[in-house]
């Protein structure tokens, strides 16, 4: 199974599926940014990039159709956010049904949206974290596939809290994308996503492995 990163900047996400050993699968890169640092990452892997600028069109969709005639073009069956920065209306989501993932730097349903750290830290919360979920045309609420916990420090500034989730981002993106390729990740219902384990799965995830659910 093959798969396209969508990216709209600094993609250390992207990097991490790389180190993992993923490049291969990687399909191409996409950014909305010309500027994304992720497209340097792109091309240290030999990955093919493009740039597709939000702002040369007037209608969401028509960005939209821009990057469904790219994806489309490399026959991958899995569309991977990271670090996206722009919403993707019912047009884009219903062509990929449940084809596509996101990570999201907090315990959804909790905190929403951009800024989902500093939410975290206003709500005085003991524990964050990060979650990967399917892409529905709700925000930042789709069925849940994996969680990682981090715990929030008395001291925590937004910059400390968000080192913290990113380095269990690193680590759960790509083992859950490879148990996708695997196909061990399955919608079961609505809202029930069901990860098959197997005995390798606590070699990947290593030290993390007693805060990541799946
Ligand atoms: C991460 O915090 C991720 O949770 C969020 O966007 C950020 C992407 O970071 N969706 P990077 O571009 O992968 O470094």
């Amino acid at each position: 199974m093959n798969f396209v990163v969508l990216i709209s900047g600094r993609g250390s996400n992207l990097e991490a599926m790389c180190k993992f050993g993923l490049a291969d699968k990687i399909k191409c890169v996409i950014s909305n940014s010309a500027t994304a640092k992720g497209l340097d990452i792109a091309k240290a892997y030999g990955i093919t990039s493009h740039v597709v600028s939000h702002a040369q069109f007037k209608q969401r969709e028509d960005f939209e159709q821009e990057l469904i005639k790219i994806i489309d073009n490399t026959s991958s069956q899995l569309v991977v956010l990271a670090g996206f920065k722009r919403i993707l209306t019912d047009y884009f989501v219903n062509h990929y049904k449940n084809k596509i993932i996101n990570i999201h730097p907090s315990l959804l349903p909790s905190f929403v949206g951009a800024d989902a750290q500093s939410y975290a830290l206003y709500a005085h919360v003991k524990v964050s974290g990060a979650t990967i979920h399917y892409l529905t045309n709700v925000l930042d609420h789709g069925p849940i596939i994996a969680q990682g916990v981090v715990p929030v420090l008395a001291n925590d500034t937004r910059s400390t809290l968000a080192d913290r989730i990113l380095a269990l981002e690193h680590i759960m993106y790509p083992f859950i994308i490879y148990k996708i390729i695997k196909q061990q990740v399955e919608i079961t219902e609505p809202f029930q996503v069901k990860v098959t384990k197997d005995s390798n799965d606590l070699n990947l995830l290593g030290t993390f492995a007693p805060v990541i659910f799946y």
